[in-house]
């Protein structure tokens, strides 16, 4: 493997990590599959459904928080790190399925939850019960609060009336924030890393890791100058002492050195920071998350020009060695097909699987999935909750999938925890299976393709332009050259291209298409050309 560098990667997939060209794929588990019709979807669930992740062509699953928790923010406020949420399963169904999905090749990530656990957590009653608790300094304690917000609204900072002083919480005051400073903290959360290795899960994907430290002086953020109304209170301030600190990357390490002891695990950080900052998770030679979450398609205008400008200023600033990786759509983010719109998201998916490195498809957007709209009185989560119709509402991209064409969608037997949408039902996996103009079957068709053509994993990204709505790239090394082209204009376009094959477009029917000279796309067009020479 040869190291990348301004917009290059690599060469040979020969000695690279199963990581580095595995399609991650995320499962939120409430909404993939409910065995036992209480409405929320469980682990048994999942494992009924290994066949189809199979048939897609994924790698590896990440599972969004399966641990015990009164589900203030849907799992990730922790009550038991090394324990399974009863709605879920057992630790029994856990094993099982980790079992299953081994069998048939796959890699099982888990979500690691370290900034904060729930407040029902025993250090946290114990923390809160007494200023003498030996768990006091487990979590973070004031005498006077800051200026910090939480990322749900309001102060970051709640009251304890028993103790007198004031606990830090940078999401909901029921996710009281651990104190990694304090070196018993950080011994606790690496056993339960451990725990689960040696289980053997292939790896974790860190919850807000970039929120991890925080100034231990505990300095006031200073304002935004940008702000807007609307935009939610933790906007009002630049976000320079509580989040993206300094010492976070030594403390890093050390959990890469946790997952080391393993052998070839994957630590994935969820980080959203600008490339720059972004770059820094890697960490000092390499020694950081394997895979820094990058969230810039998620973030960029999908316009040619914000998406090559993006593209070019991610590679070229990968550290030498360093592996690239994109995401399209998680359970925090509206769903691409509401975003750019259902064809459009077409030829996002054939960008994505065309792009180098490692991929996270978001459970459903292999469907086309659409948000759905919740009314006020079926509203679940706490964002919505706390600031309500500011756009911070998540329920619409976490709803169940659709599986058949019954009234619940094979989803469950009982009252589905969020209504399943009208559009959703329509692309169900049933009816999408045999629909070869299906998202579903493009997905297959990107999937498969990746497989057979390395060069897309770890080719060289090269000779990118984008003009008057169209985008394009190479893809190239020693394997072959595949260029990929889309239409992002309003009409028709022509690219010209040497000779070479169609061997994927947003319209099925150009499979196997030869072409040598001008080439028509249409709008919202998306292809790949395996050239000839
Ligand atoms: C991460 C999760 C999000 C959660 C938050 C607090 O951003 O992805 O769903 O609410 O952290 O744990």
């Amino acid at each position: 493997m040869s190291a990348s560098k301004g917009g290059g990667v690599i060469t040979g997939m020969q000695d690279l990590s199963w990581w580095k060209h595995a399609v991650v794929y995320q499962i939120y588990p409430r909404s993939f599959q409910d065995s036992n019709g209480d409405g929320v979807g469980d682990l048994a669930g999942i494992r009924s459904r290994l066949d189809y992740l199979v048939e897609l062509g994924i790698d590896a699953i990440w599972i969004s928080p399966i641990f015990p928790s009164p589900m203030a923010d849907f799992g990730y406020d922790v009550a038991d790190y090394c324990g399974i949420e009863p709605i879920f399963g057992t630790m029994e169904d856990f094993d099982q399925l980790l079992q299953e999905v081994h069998r048939r090749g796959l890699r099982l990530i888990l979500d690691f939850v370290p900034n904060h656990t729930s407040d029902q957590h025993p250090w946290f009653i114990a923390s809160r019960s007494s200023r003498e608790n030996p768990k006091r300094d487990w979590y973070i304690w004031r005498d006077q609060p800051n200026n910090w917000q939480s990322h749900f609204g309001g102060s970051a900072w709640e009251f304890d009336e028993k103790t007198r002083q004031y606990y830090l919480h940078e999401f909901l005051k029921e996710q009281p924030d651990l104190n990694w400073r304090n070196p018993a903290v950080k011994a606790a959360m690496f056993d339960a890393l451990r725990f689960w290795l040696r289980k053997g899960v292939d790896g974790f994907r860190v919850d807000v890791m970039w929120l991890m430290i925080k100034d231990d002086e505990f300095r006031d953020n200073p304002p935004n100058p940008g702000y807007a109304i609307g935009q939610g209170s933790r906007a009002q301030f630049l976000p320079i002492y509580d989040a993206d600190r300094p010492e976070i990357h030594a403390l890093v390490a050390e959990m890469r050195g946790v997952l080391e002891e393993f052998g070839d695990r994957v630590l994935i950080g969820e980080i959203y920071l600008p490339i720059a900052r972004l770059m820094d998770y890697y960490g000092q030679k390499l020694q950081g998350a394997n895979l820094p979450f990058n969230f810039h398609l998620l973030q960029c205008a999908w316009t040619v020009d914000e998406l090559a400008r993006t593209i070019r200023e991610y590679m070229a600033a990968i550290p030498p060695g360093a592996w690239p990786n994109w995401v399209l759509g998680n359970h925090d983010q509206s769903r691409i097909a509401s975003r750019i719109g259902v064809q459009k998201a077409r030829a996002a998916a054939l960008l994505l699987l065309s792009l180098p490195g490692t991929l996270t498809i978001y459970n459903g957007e292999e469907l086309g999935m659409q948000n759905v709209l919740i009314r006020p009185e079926e509203v679940q989560d706490p964002a919505e909750k706390r600031q309500p119709g500011i756009g911070m509402g998540r329920d619409p991209e976490r709803t169940p999938m659709p599986w058949n064409s019954s009234p619940l969608c094979g989803f469950t037997s009982g009252n589905p925890w969020l209504p399943i949408g009208d559009a959703n039902r329509d692309v169900n996996v049933q009816a999408s299976r045999t629909n070869p103009d299906s998202m579903l079957s493009l997905y297959q068709r990107l999937l498969r393709l990746r497989r057979q053509e390395p060069v897309l994993v770890s080719g060289q990204l090269t000779e990118m332009s984008a003009a008057d709505g169209l985008l394009t790239f190479l893809r190239t090394d020693a394997s072959g050259h595949i260029r990929f082209a889309m239409n992002l204009a309003e009409e028709a376009r022509e690219v010209s291209v040497a000779a070479g094959t169609v061997v994927a477009c947003t319209d099925l029917q150009r499979d196997g298409e030869h072409v040598a000279g001008t080439l028509n796309l249409q709008p919202a067009e998306a292809l790949l050309i395996k050239m000839t020479n």
